[in-house]
């Protein structure tokens, strides 16, 4: 068994290589920019740390993990068209540098050369890792298309977020972590159990993506910060404010969305005096203790969930 930095080096390394052809360059270059530019590789990771669970890495568990990561990746290419984003891992989204038709087909690319890592999985496990794999990619998009509905809905109820966050993030680190699992050989009690773990965990990655999009520091988190309140997004901040605030200021959280630095200031204020940042840290601990109830109950040595337990509090505090 592994630590995160081991097996993040280890991916790192098989995973540097160059993954598309040369030509067209204009098609295969920003997704060899994108790639180099890093990111956690957290779902790569997860399924590595979901099959060490259960055995010694699989010698296909690379292959999953490298579909994972490209998938991800194309994932937050098309978002970053769909959020308007003209920031990703401290520098120019891809759209912003080549073009919004270039980020669409190199993103489309991306995901099917994760689809061709997926192919390189032994036939004893391809079947259920591929079914998995497209469940998991429909809910993706379904949870991207409900983010996207929500900006033109006043009124989203904490449940309808939740289930449009466990759609577009938290189902896919649930995912990373059984295919390892499956790799592994768990049973499905096991499998399931692990799936439930990165469903809560994944929950609460997104409730920490959402409060460092309002209060991280824009050096560490890369990302243009208040970049939720611009699109506006409805992010468990804003739905709590909502609650908290008085008449004055929930007229002006109503009228979120935001066109200038100055009115993402007010917003934040408003955040700040609701208290909904602290409120932030509550909902992540009552999600993460749901999560390590369900990864508790894994019928294996407790000392071989040690690495998980560990990610799993460093995502929570995680500063980018
Ligand atoms: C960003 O994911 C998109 C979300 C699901 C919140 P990450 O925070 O894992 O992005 P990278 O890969 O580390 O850049
Ligand atoms: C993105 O959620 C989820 C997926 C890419 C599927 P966000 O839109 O919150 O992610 P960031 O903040 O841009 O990384
Ligand atoms: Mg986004
Ligand atoms: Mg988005
Ligand atoms: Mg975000």
């Amino acid at each position: 068994m592994h630590s995160f930095e081991l097996l993040v080096n280890q991916f790192e390394e098989k995973f540097s290589k160059r993954h598309f052809p040369d030509q067209p360059t204009t098609l295969y270059d920003p997704n060899e920019y994108f790639l180099r530019l890093g990111g956690k590789r957290i779902r790569p990771v997860l399924c590595l740390m979901g099959n060490e669970l259960f055995d010694n890495l699989h010698k296909d568990v690379w292959h999953v993990a490298a579909a994972l990561e490209l998938f991800h990746n194309f994932t937050l290419i098309h978002d970053d068209i769909m959020d308007k984003a003209p920031l990703r891992r401290g520098t120019q989204t891809v759209h912003e540098k080549f073009g919004i038709n270039t980020a669409l087909l190199s993103g489309d690319v991306m995901m099917i050369a994760a689809y061709e890592n997926l192919n390189k999985v032994q036939s004893a496990f391809l079947h259920s890792i591929l079914k998995l794999f497209n469940e998991t990619a429909k809910k993706v998009c379904e949870g991207q298309q409900l983010d996207m509905d929500f900006e033109k809905i006043e009124n989203i109820s904490f449940e309808q977020y939740v289930n449009m966050i466990e759609l577009k993030t938290s189902v896919m680190l649930a995912a990373s972590l059984k295919m390892g699992a499956i790799l592994g050989g768990a049973s499905e009690r096991n499998q399931n159990l692990l799936y439930e773990f990165g469903k809560k965990l994944g929950i609460a990655f997104q409730i920490q993506d959402d409060y460092l999009d309002a209060f991280g520091d824009p050096q560490k988190v890369g990302k243009q910060v208040g970049g939720d309140i611009f699109a506006n997004k409805k992010t468990f901040l804003l739905i709590k404010a909502l609650e908290i605030a008085d008449e004055n200021q929930k007229a002006i959280l109503v009228n979120n969305q935001q066109t200038d630095i100055a009115g993402v200031n007010e917003i934040l204020s408003i955040f700040k005096k609701c208290k909904v940042d602290e409120w932030a840290l509550q909902l992540k601990n009552k999600y993460m203790q749901e999560a390590f109830a369900h990864l508790q109950e894994i019928a294996v040595l407790e000392v071989r969930k040690k690495h998980l337990v560990e990610l799993a509090n460093n995502l929570l505090d995680r500063k980018f």
